[in-house]
């Protein structure tokens, strides 16, 4: 779609010069923006508490941009900072939003979509301030980033300030996981491909995997992270989500609501921990000094200068749902920092043959089907073919491969630009509804509720220790 199908709009974005803004909704503006989808008329706007102009802010923003985007068009960047205004401001004080009123008074455009990329323990004082100066109207959208909320209660009574001044329709609550590339063909996968439909469910599919493995440490986030852990930093949002685009039912029709819908549902289908099962179903692992690469890296207490720090850094979950398609079918969801190398992988493991007929005496693999969701972006299925030569039948398992660059040949738009073009253009089936992150929520508690006591295991950074085969059938967890 060209520019020239959308209404201009404002794009104000609180804490827009913070590292989130800088790092993914600039870079994801101007490609959009240099791509045509986004008009001059429309206007941007910074709002941060930090000492500075509109001039030092642009000038910022182009070596910023340059630095990201080394390609970068120098007059497509000069436009973006033409279309885009710094604000100081302290949110906390209402009448410091009566700058910003002006402003979009004089801009004339009656759409305005609100970025809250500020901690949390703000969008209410933001919410507060632009509905004091009347400019919240059944127009106007917000854009919210995780966290939403530490836990069930936290995420309700944020939820609540938000509802206070948006209604449903008008609220986007961001996981960057829906806007891959790649995760978004998974519906395309699964509901445009028939042959897959017949085998996706109990009968042919023994258990699926779904790891997102990251090298990286905390880095500079510890406060967060350690207050929050790779449970809820990872799997409440993200390896869910993944789980509801493998488990859900087809909706009938693709719209905001009938997606969200059916995802809903495979989130109530999760079956609870109970105190029994919590041991023999969950893992949650530290990790310790190591190496990545040829790199010495510290360990996560040395990261995050807190000893005797308990929180997480891996979590291996065994979860089974609970409806027709998925009873008996183990779903086994991974995730951790440092280690060794940065992938995120979905793997359906069929059923293996009923009976092996051929004379050879190797065991013959199953058939595996393998979403590789980033980084190499493609899609194996696994099959058993026949080793050429006379005499006998002896296979081996190879790969029919669909690489995403060669077969499709296109680069990969960030997750962010496909995001903000949906909020802009008001498609919401990409944003996560209240009821489904109050429904993950509700979920994560029957583990943190059982948690206390749990082994932290600790894991050598740079190792597979936990992964391997962590909570696989047959491991010696499965039988604590
Ligand atoms: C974020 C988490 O939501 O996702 C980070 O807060 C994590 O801890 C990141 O590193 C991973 O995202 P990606 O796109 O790099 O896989």
């Amino acid at each position: 779609m060209s520019s020239k199908n959308l209404s201009d709009f404002n794009f104000v974005i609180f804490g827009g010069d913070g590292d989130l803004a800088l790092k993914k909704i600039f870079p994801a503006l101007y490609q959009r923006l240099n791509d045509d989808q986004i008009h001059d008329n429309s206007k941007i706007v910074v709002l941060s508490k930090n000492e500075k102009d509109s001039e030092q802010f642009r000038n910022q923003l182009n070596a910023e941009l340059l630095k990201r985007i080394p390609e970068a068009d120098q007059k497509c960047i000069a436009r973006l900072c033409a279309m885009t205004t710094y604000i100081k401001i302290e949110i906390t004080n209402p009448e410091d939003y009566e700058s910003l009123r002006l402003l979009l008074s004089t801009n004339g455009h009656n759409h305005s979509i609100f970025y809250y990329s500020t901690p949390s323990s703000l969008f209410g004082y933001i919410s507060a301030g632009l509905h004091g100066k009347k400019l919240i109207d059944p127009n106007s959208k917000v854009v919210l980033e995780k966290p939403l909320g530490s836990d069930l209660k936290t995420f309700e009574e944020l939820n609540k300030t938000i509802r206070k001044y948006f209604k449903e329709y008008q609220i986007y609550r961001i996981d960057h996981y829906l806007g891959k590339e790649t995760v978004q063909n998974i519906m395309v996968l699964r509901f445009a491909n028939y042959l897959f439909e017949l085998a996706w469910n109990r009968q042919h599919i023994d258990y699926v995997e779904i790891t997102v493995a990251e090298s990286l440490g905390v880095e500079s986030r510890k406060d967060y992270y350690d207050k929050y852990g790779a449970l809820k930093d990872m799997v409440q949002n993200h390896l869910l989500q993944l789980l509801c685009l493998v488990a859900m039912e087809a909706p009938s029709e693709l719209n905001a609501d009938n997606v969200r819908n059916e995802k809903l549902k495979a989130l109530h289908a999760l079956q609870k921990y109970g105190a029994d099962d919590i041991k023999k179903a969950t893992v949650k692992g530290q990790y310790t000094r190591g190496k990545i690469g040829d790199a010495h890296v510290n360990s996560y207490q040395e990261d995050i200068e807190g000893y005797g720090s308990t929180t997480e850094t891996f979590v291996a979950l065994r979860v089974f749902i609970q409806n027709w398609r998925w009873a008996g079918v183990p779903f086994y969801l991974r995730t951790g920092k440092r280690m060794p190398e940065r992938y995120s992988e979905i793997v359906i493991n069929f059923k293996p043959v009923p009976q092996n007929i051929f004379p050879e005496k190797a065991p013959l693999d199953r058939n595996k089907l393998v979403i590789r969701l980033q980084p190499d972006e493609h899609i194996e299925l696994e099959q058993i073919a026949k080793i050429p030569g006379p005499g006998g039948y002896r296979y081996k398992s190879i790969s029919l491969d669909m690489d995403y660059k060669s077969s499709i040949g296109k680069q990969f738009p960030d997750a962010y630009e496909r995001l903000i073009m949906d909020v802009i253009r008001g498609n919401q089936t990409l944003f996560m509804r209240e009821d489904e992150v109050r429904a993950s929520w509700e979920w994560i508690h029957s583990i943190i509720d059982h948690w206390e006591g749990q082994e932290l295991k600790l894991y050598q950074a740079g190792t597979q220790a936990l992964s391997d085969d962590v909570l696989m059938p047959g491991h010696e967890w499965n039988k604590i």
